[in-house]
């Protein structure tokens, strides 16, 4: 593709963002509430199809890989002769895995359909460069323009045709915690959670010798999201969104308030964050080592499969309750298949009301769909649905919705120095930079 088709991209795909994000901040999740019903199941009937279906993804951890293979198990129910290749390359967020990917992409191989976040990630690595095929009929056919969010939707399309399907909403501004540990020490967690509160109850847990927080920057992501929940939590979701649309300079006073802040909180981590992966982290909460883990609802996902569901609690990362960072995965068909039909089979299963009632419970997500049966969620994906429906919605940059690729690798440097050099003006000159090149890129 030459550079200026990719640009015209760009410019209109920042419009499409800037949409989404504005109703995002207020209208979408009312239409959510009312969702909740019996509805007609689309699922396709069994088939006798043939042959392999490679589905690519980065669900490999304790949690991830019973719920993947959630979604094969309700696949191969329906398609029951097809073999599923499960392709998935470990590593946090994908960042080993879309290295990995664009490698085949670009040397036409693709897999039969890979895993990716909606919004930027979706259109500019795989939409622009034309990797993926439309699969707007199968949101007819599937009724999914229906029951599915128009937030999602937009985010999942580029000149009104849509290219993935949603299959679970990740709120990414969780923090989880110990329940015996905090006892333990006196401290209780309310429904909301400040940075004081957390500050003086990281003091207490470190005079006796607990981890107050724990981190994984082997997953060079999570040093990215603690951050950005951090920005979230000091600046609120509209400046959040403007920082990111490149509507506000990153050297405002709320970056800094934001970054000195991080500092603060890295006082109190685990000295041997680099050597461990986020699922490692996380399972330093559920096994006492740790109070506290600042993550996603992927998080969730460990808490199932490790049965610590009753000594987990969670709440709002520090100061961003009422927003709901958005961390939607989803899949593809990309142009050149080598099972077409298969994996277009794949798409309609992960749209279907079963795939995503028997997927979401074990990833720690939500469904996209909005007509799924409540009863059947735990209290904390109760509690999830009802944020998503009633909070701000926020794309999240260390998951790829909200900026450019570019941007989000330049955010994944800075965010990952700062947690050794905690130098809050490079942080910000690094962001002012990335933020100056998106700019002329999409000018
Ligand atoms: C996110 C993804 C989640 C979870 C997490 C950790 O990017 O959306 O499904 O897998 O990474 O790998």
């Amino acid at each position: 593709m030459d550079l200026r088709t990719k640009l015209a991209g760009s410019a209109s795909r920042r419009n499409v963002l800037k949409g989404s994000a504005a109703v995002g901040a207020g209208a979408v999740g009312l239409s959510r509430l009312g969702g909740f019903t019996a509805a007609q199941d689309a699922t396709p009937a069994a088939s006798a199809a043939t042959g392999q279906l490679e589905v690519f993804s980065w669900w490999t951890s304790p949690g991830e890989a019973p719920a993947l293979q959630a979604l094969f198990d309700r696949y191969n129910e329906l398609y029951s002769d097809v073999e599923i290749v499960n392709a998935a390359v470990a590593g946090g967020a994908g960042v080993n895995a879309r290295a990995v990917l664009i490698t085949r992409l670009q040397g036409n191989q693709p897999p039969d359909s890979w895993q990716t976040h909606v919004g930027r990630e979706l259109i500019d690595n795989y939409v622009v460069p034309g990797y993926c095929e439309p699969i707007t009929d199968i949101y007819e056919s599937e009724g999914l323009l229906e029951v599915i969010p128009q937030t999602l939707i937009d985010q999942a399309s580029q000149d009104s045709e849509q290219y993935s399907v949603p299959v679970g909403v990740h709120r990414g501004n969780g923090f989880w915690y110990n329940r015996q540990v905090l006892d333990d020490n006196g401290i209780t967690v309310g429904e909301t959670m400040t940075v004081e509160d957390f500050l003086a109850a990281a003091e207490t847990l470190q005079a006796a010798g607990i981890t107050p927080l724990s981190l994984a920057t082997k997953d060079t992501f999570a040093a990215a999201q603690t951050f950005e929940n951090t920005l979230l939590g000091v600046a609120g979701p509209e400046k959040y969104n403007q920082l990111f649309l490149g509507e506000v300079d990153w050297d405002d006073a709320d970056v800094r308030t934001a970054a000195e802040t991080y500092a603060q909180m890295l006082e109190f981590v685990n000295e041997n964050h680099p050597s461990l992966t986020w699922d490692q982290a996380t399972s330093m909460v559920l096994e006492g080592e740790a109070a506290f883990n600042s993550m996603g609802d992927w998080a969730y996902g460990e808490v199932v499969a490790k049965d610590a569901v009753e000594n987990t609690g969670w709440v709002s990362h520090p100061g961003t309750n009422g927003s709901f960072v958005l961390v939607v995965d989803s899949f593809t068909l990309p142009v050149g298949a080598a099972h077409p039909e298969n994996a277009r089979n794949w798409l309609r299963v992960l749209g279907s009301k079963e795939a995503q009632e028997a997927f979401n419970p074990i990833k720690g997500s939500i469904p996209a769909r909005t007509d799924i049966n409540r009863e059947i969620f735990s209290p904390y994906h109760q509690w999830s649905i009802d944020s998503f429906a009633n909070d701000a919605l926020v794309p999240s940059c260390a998951h790829g919705q909200a900026s450019s690729p570019a941007f989000q690798q330049a955010f994944y440097d800075a965010c990952l120095g700062f947690v050794s050099d905690k130098d809050v003006d490079t942080l910000i000159l690094t962001l002012q930079d990335a933020a100056a090149l998106d700019a002329e890129m999409a000018s």
